[in-house]
């Protein structure tokens, strides 16, 4: 399963150490531009190889200078001299990792990638964007299950995306369109004095907004058909996760101008981000004894999966 884990802004021309999906990983652009990624531990005597430099294409230890292909042998242990054929013992492990729309994905789990990273088809070139991330003290699930919420808007966000007092939630509605991803539709409303609607008694023509979702970590407010919010939610370990947010802006022909609109608006979407934090960071981490509700639908969408992966995820999930 692909894991969207890092912008690839963020990944220069010098080595970067993370920790991810619960692992201490290091990322490094190699001789052809190739991002990769291997344990961020020398065989040796366990330095971390994120504080070592790219040379020729290959990470090379910052102690004794052991240098790594992306494979994760060790090529050359330069104390034997450079034409010493190093045995097969010396490797760490090695990640797939592909990189797609300016952001980078790690593979989890023992079988090949069968298939690149999904994205959403309706965002192409012609926008320009914005970034933003921020280290949010909770495991990802809590992190991806703030944006799976309907229900908070009118508390978390009254004097903002909320304002208008809609506390009726009817529905949501959730529609699987493949495996992994799916759409939900929001359909709240001021309280009247009715009960809120079943998702069967309601139609996606009449929903005002929808927002998308690709498991495991991937999500998109379609806030018109030129503005988009994405976010990305990068498991670090069982206590916490990074929340990026990318602003997509295609407004006028100009990327210049449209990337200006794009970083201004982001100080909104920060301030956005800020009030779903300041609540989402008391929540306890398990959440397998929630007592959810209908409006909680899309969550429990995303949790059937969760369940299903629980093994695989099991470095992350506390
Ligand atoms: S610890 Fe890495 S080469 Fe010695
Ligand atoms: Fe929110």
């Amino acid at each position: 399963m692909w894991f969207a884990i890092l912008p690839s802004s963020q990944l220069k021309n010098k080595p970067v150490g993370l920790k991810r999906l619960g692992k201490d990983i290091v990322l490094w652009k190699d001789a052809q531009n190739r991002v990769n990624c291997i344990e961020d531990i020398c065989v040796h005597r366990k330095a971390k190889l994120s504080k070592g430099k790219v040379v020729n294409g290959n990470l090379q230890c910052p102690f004794h200078g052991f240098e790594y292909s992306g494979d994760g042998k060790v090529t050359v242990i330069p104390a034997y001299g450079r034409n010493y054929k190093v045995e097969d013992r010396f490797r760490v492990k090695n990640y797939y990792v592909f990189e797609k729309f300016d952001f980078i994905w790690i593979w989890l789990g023992e079988e090949k990638p069968e298939s690149d990273p999904k994205f959403f088809d309706d965002i192409n070139e012609s926008f320009s964007y914005s970034d933003y991330g921020e280290l949010w003290r909770v495991p990802f699930t809590r992190s991806v299950e703030n944006q799976l919420d309907v229900m908070h808007l009118p508390f978390v966000h009254h004097n903002t995306i909320g304002k208008g007092g809609k506390t009726v939630v009817n529905g949501p509605v959730v529609k699987w369109i493949d495996s992994d991803k799916f759409f939900f539709y929001v359909f709240n409303e001021k309280d009247k004095g009715f009960i809120a609607k079943k998702p069967e008694e309601l139609k996606i023509e009449d929903s005002s907004i929808y927002l998308e979702f690709i498991f495991p970590n991937v999500w998109q407010n379609h806030i018109s058909e030129n503005v988009r919010v994405v976010a990305f939610f990068s498991p670090v370990d069982k206590e916490s996760s990074v929340v990026y947010i990318r602003f997509y802006i295609k407004l006028s022909k100009i990327k210049f101008l449209d990337r200006l609109v794009a970083k201004g608006g982001m100080a909104f979407n920060k301030l956005i981000l800020h009030q779903d934090k300041r609540v989402v960071e008391t929540e306890k981490h398990n959440i397998f004894d929630d007592l959810l509700v209908q409006g909680d639908l899309p969550i429990m969408e995303f949790r059937k999966r969760i369940v299903k992966n629980k093994e695989l995820f099991k470095d992350f999930l506390p």
